[in-house]
């Protein structure tokens, strides 16, 4: 009896500390703890976006608690609520998904816990969930995408699209604004379109399946440079010469993906910046010095072709 009185004690005491207390104590001792719930390591992408905030955390003085949540909803969520449990001063993190955040994020405005969102944004009504969105916009980058498809093919051209994990935003938003901008050309048709998890072996499984089941393919649109890499060896294993006999259009512009656009097996790249760090650190200290921020930050980004790829690679540092 006494065993069970002092747990429910405990169990209020705790609730009664989470919901009265400001997140950690970075408005006394002025040093501030993020709690950072990344997606995983899946693309090139994730890791220079992975590393540009660590080292602009270290460069920043802030505390980083990072963890990597291997594409999986459940594990994004366990980590923002043991991010609350420890306390810290402000949780940022790209989601997996869109939806079915809504319950942890009350949890953490609960505690008074402040929460940015970087790279990929939530579906929920409540935007008193988090204080601003930092990050591209992921339909402009489909649509150019597809406007440069629409600019460059002529007569019946078959798509075929490498789609990004299933219910995340850049998925969604992507695949939305590249059939916007093919709208007013009815030659070219997406005539496939499955998810390769924006990962490179998805990628190459999902192309050796796409070239088995449709004879007549003339374009792959990959929503990530490391699908469209994958394509590539599938392409090649297939006797058939990418960026040639098969163009190919991705989103990203890393490294390796430069590199295939250099050498032409890609035909063109839109640029999704990773490099978010810097500005998700400056944001940061202003939403903890009390100051207002925009509720939305747009990433900067651009194109490349081929030529523009050559020039760029030599100072490319991811
Ligand atoms: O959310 C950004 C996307 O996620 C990148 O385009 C992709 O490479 C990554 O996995």
């Amino acid at each position: 009896m006494r065993k069970t009185i002092t747990t429910a004690l405990a169990a209020v005491l705790f609730t009664a500390l989470t919901a009265c207390g400001s997140g950690g104590d970075a408005a006394d001792d002025g040093k501030i703890t993020m709690g950072f719930a990344q997606v995983g390591a899946e693309s090139g992408w994730r890791t220079a976006n992975t590393k540009s905030i660590q080292d602009s955390a270290k460069e920043a003085g802030i505390e980083l608690k990072f963890s990597d949540a291997q594409q999986k909803q459940e594990n994004q969520i366990k980590a923002i609520r043991s991010y609350i449990q420890q306390r810290v001063d402000i949780i940022a993190f790209s989601p997996v998904v869109e939806t079915g955040w809504d319950t942890v994020l009350q949890e953490a405005k609960r505690a008074n816990i402040p929460v940015i969102l970087t790279d990929r944004a939530i579906d929920s009504d409540d935007t008193s969930l988090y204080k601003t969105f930092l990050g591209s916009d992921f339909i402009d980058e489909g649509k150019k995408a597809g406007e440069w498809l629409a600019e460059n093919s002529d007569g019946p051209t078959n798509v075929v699209e490498l789609q990004g994990t299933t219910g995340a935003a850049p998925a969604i938003d992507r695949k939305e604004g590249f059939e916007e901008a093919i709208k007013s050309k009815p030659d070219i048709k997406i005539i496939a379109s499955q998810t390769g998890d924006f990962t490179r072996s998805g990628g190459k499984q999902v192309m050796e399946a796409f070239l088995k089941s449709e004879p007549d393919i003339d374009v792959v649109y990959a929503h990530n440079d490391d699908m469209g890499l994958g394509a590539i060896e599938a392409i090649k294993a297939a006797g058939k010469q990418p960026g040639v006999d098969i163009k190919i259009i991705t989103v990203d512009a890393v490294k390796d993906g430069m590199t295939a656009l250099a050498d032409g097996e890609i035909n063109f790249i839109v640029e999704c910046n990773p490099l978010l760090g810097p500005q998700l650190m400056d944001l940061t200290k202003k939403v903890i010095a009390g100051e207002e921020v925009p509720n939305r930050v747009v990433t900067e980004e651009t194109t490349f072709d081929q030529e523009q790829a050559k020039a760029a690679l030599p100072d490319r540092k991811y």
